[in-house]
């Protein structure tokens, strides 16, 4: 019996997917703690390809008990949309639940996500406009509307009602937005969504993963984005609104720290990032490109360009750090098969010369430092078809080692393509 928790340990958009897919398989129960339709996970199964936003990975296994924890805020029509996906395609999804204390996303949160990012301009953070941010802040302001409330129609529109004359007076007087919101039409719309998600709705799930943890089940906490986008430990502002990190897991789920036995940080060959912010590594021009291209790197959810970089162990090490992570899945190292020379970010430099170890507090000092890298030669040969870590190229072993070395973890897995069977165990 373990419960293990899954988390990006760079910018988001590690392979989080395809590895919680993997080892969902053995799992009694997956958990996704945080985060909304702001993710997006690709499934590739055969000729099929999922494109999953909400519904934990483990929904392609019959026999794991699939969860939506507290921790997540909900959009209903995009939930019902890939449920009906998932439907289409001949599964039933029985076993997903959802939590009543998960937060729901009115169309008022996209509207002031959007709203403010226009607003902002120079500042933008980049967000994906999916009304994230704005519903964790009614949640922390208590104004949030929950799963639960759905099944109350008197609360939910005193609620709604509230939060309808709060947001049409801020997205009109502040934003100077033309806009009128239509209770009944909102009241109506999401009586429907609450009406057909009925039957996966839990009133008690930290009790439900409870009972799981105390019969000895497997379970898996499933994270989004990644320990740089943590709304506390990532790079602030340019992060999303919840925390990602291992931590968020025992909130977003309801389940103690003493409960967690293994962290599994998920870590890119190479970083990514989309969206604004500061990105030390990041390769410019024709290389960076080119990583681009060869690994396919657009956003799953808003097909935006992801920004391409080098391995950046301070990144890293924080990850390391802030996670607990005791295991390490390395993905997309194909990516890097044809490139001759490939650089290793081992630590900081700031403007007086000194060598930064740990990720600095604030973007401010952030800003004043370079990267220091190491270089390393590349394998220049095909690994997509490698089963066994022995026969990875000698550079390429090279490379797996220095970045577990770097982090202080063992790696567990190193990922080398989108299939399912493309992944080396250690
Ligand atoms: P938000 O989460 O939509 O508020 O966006 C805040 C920041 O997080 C932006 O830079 C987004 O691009 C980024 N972000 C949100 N979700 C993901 C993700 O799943 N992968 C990578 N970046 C993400």
């Amino acid at each position: 019996m373990t419960v293990t928790v899954i988390v990006g340990t760079q910018w988001g958009d590690e392979g989080k997917g395809k590895i919680t897919d993997l080892l969902a398989r053995d799992m009694d129960m997956v958990v996704r703690y945080q985060g909304g339709n702001n993710a997006g996970h690709t499934v590739v199964i055969g000729k099929e390809t999922f494109k999953l936003h909400l519904i934990p990975s483990g929904i392609f296994y019959d026999n794991v008990l699939c969860v939506i924890g507290n921790g997540v805020v909900i959009d209903p029509a995009v939930l019902i949309t890939e449920l009906e996906t998932l439907h289409e395609r001949g599964l039933k999804a029985d076993n997903l639940r959802i939590s009543s204390q998960a937060h729901v996303i009115f169309p008022y949160h996209r509207k002031i996500d959007a709203a403010q990012e226009k607003k902002r301009e120079a500042g933008r953070i980049g967000t994906t406009c999916r009304g994230i941010g704005p519903c964790y802040v009614d949640k922390f302001n208590r104004r949030g509307i929950r799963i639960g409330d759905l099944y109350n129609e008197k609360l939910f529109r005193e609620k709604l009602e509230w939060n309808l004359e709060e947001k049409g007076f801020q997205l009109r007087e502040f934003y100077g937005e033309k806009i009128t919101f239509d209770i009944e039409a909102i009241m109506e719309e999401y009586l429907g969504y609450a009406h057909n998600i009925r039957k996966y709705v839990v009133w008690d799930c930290s009790g439900l993963i409870g009972e799981a943890i105390e019969k000895k089940k497997d379970i898996l906490l499933e994270g989004a984005q990644g320990t740089m986008l943590d709304v506390d430990h990532g790079t602030y502002p340019f992060v999303t609104s919840s925390n990602p990190i291992a931590g968020g897991a025992c909130t977003g789920a309801g389940v103690g720290p003493k409960n967690i036995d293994d962290v599994l940080g998920v870590v890119k060959a190479y970083v990514t990032r989309v969206g604004s912010g500061p990105f030390p590594t990041e390769i410019e021009g024709k290389l960076g490109d080119e990583l681009r291209e060869k690994g396919g790197e657009y956003g799953a959810t808003t097909g935006r360009p992801r920004r391409c970089g080098w391995f950046d162990a301070v990144v890293m090490k924080h990850a390391a750090r802030v996670n607990s992570l005791t295991q390490l899945a390395i993905t997309k190292l194909d990516v890097l098969d044809d490139m001759p020379k490939i650089k290793v970010c081992v630590a900081y430099k700031d403007k007086k010369g000194n060598l930064v170890k740990n990720f600095p507090g604030t973007l401010e000092y952030l800003a004043e430092c370079q990267p220091v890298y190491e270089e390393y030669d590349g394998w220049m040969q095909d690994t997509t078809k490698i089963k066994d870590y022995k026969d990875l190229p000698a550079n390429a072993k090279k490379y797996l080692d220095k970045l577990s070395e770097l982090a202080g973890v063992r790696i567990y897995m190193v990922s080398i393509g989108a299939e399912r069977g493309q992944i080396i165990k250690l």
